[in-house]
């Protein structure tokens, strides 16, 4: 049996990616903050769901203790929830920002420090990082590039802390595999549907690297069409 828990899986990407690993017959775990939308969603897919905001420790505590008490152990961890601001620099306060951060930079190190322990039971652990390329400095630097435009300094410059700490993470935890991933844009909540991809296929990049075989890399930055300049 391999088990997956998905942060962020009531909805979206987040969904999707559960989905699509059930599909492939993988034991999900439905990781959400609101408890209602977390069981409906595991419901809608058969799956366990467990009460996780990223931002409270109590509930990421919790919600370790129950995947333990169900499965023993974790094989594969998606960093997916996350949210977005799109304000530029000069009009970004210090608070929205480390209120944002502690959603997509420190959120996904609770998590991670919390699931390591059954991460590290499993045979052949997978850590996914739900990035974006907008977060890439080079993306971002790049005046022919087509997120030049952009400057959203909390959302962009989260991603980018997010691909670092991937980095990081990824050369500690080998054999365990940690990347990073930027699933396109999506029609989804976070733009307010203004995408037109569908969310599945953004969700398809994370269960890529969530089934990655043993010759798999790790410490990489990737979308569908492969790696990513960081
Ligand atoms: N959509 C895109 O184009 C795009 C592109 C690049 C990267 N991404 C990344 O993809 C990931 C998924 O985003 P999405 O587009 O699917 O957006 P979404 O539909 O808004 O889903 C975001 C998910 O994160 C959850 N979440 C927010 N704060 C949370 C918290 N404190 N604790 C636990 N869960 C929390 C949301 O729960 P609630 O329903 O309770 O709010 C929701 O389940 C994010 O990391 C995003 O940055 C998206």
């Amino acid at each position: 049996m391999t088990t997956a828990l998905i942060t962020g899986a009531n909805k979206g990407i987040g969904y999707e990616t559960a989905r699509l690993l059930a599909e492939r017959g993988v034991t999900v775990v439905i990781g959400a903050r609101d408890s209602r939308k977390g069981e409906e969603a595991a419901a809608r897919l058969g799956a366990t769901f467990v009460e996780l905001d990223v931002t409270s420790p109590a509930t990421v505590k919790a919600a370790a203790a129950t995947v333990e008490e169900r499965f023993g152990s974790l094989d594969i961890l998606v960093n997916n929830a996350g949210i977005g601001e799109w304000g530029l620099p000069s009009a970004t306060s210090a608070t929205l920002m480390r209120d944002l951060y502690e959603v997509n930079v420190f959120g996904v190190v609770e998590v991670t420090n919390a699931m390591l322990p059954l991460l590290r039971r499993s045979p052949a652990a997978r850590i996914v990082m739900v990035s974006s390329e907008v977060g890439s400095f080079a993306s971002a630097i790049d005046p022919d590039g087509p997120w030049f435009d952009m400057n959203a300094l909390a959302y962009q410059s989260s991603k980018t802390a997010l691909n670092m700490v991937t980095a990081l993470y990824a050369k500690e935890l080998a054999p365990i595999k940690v990347n990073a991933i930027c699933p396109g844009y999506c029609a989804t909540d976070l733009n307010g549907f203004q995408a037109t991809r569908p969310a599945a296929q953004g969700a398809a990049v994370s269960v890529s690297m969530a089934l990655l075989g043993d010759d798999g890399p790790s410490g990489t930055f990737v979308n569908e069409e492969g790696t990513l300049a960081w």
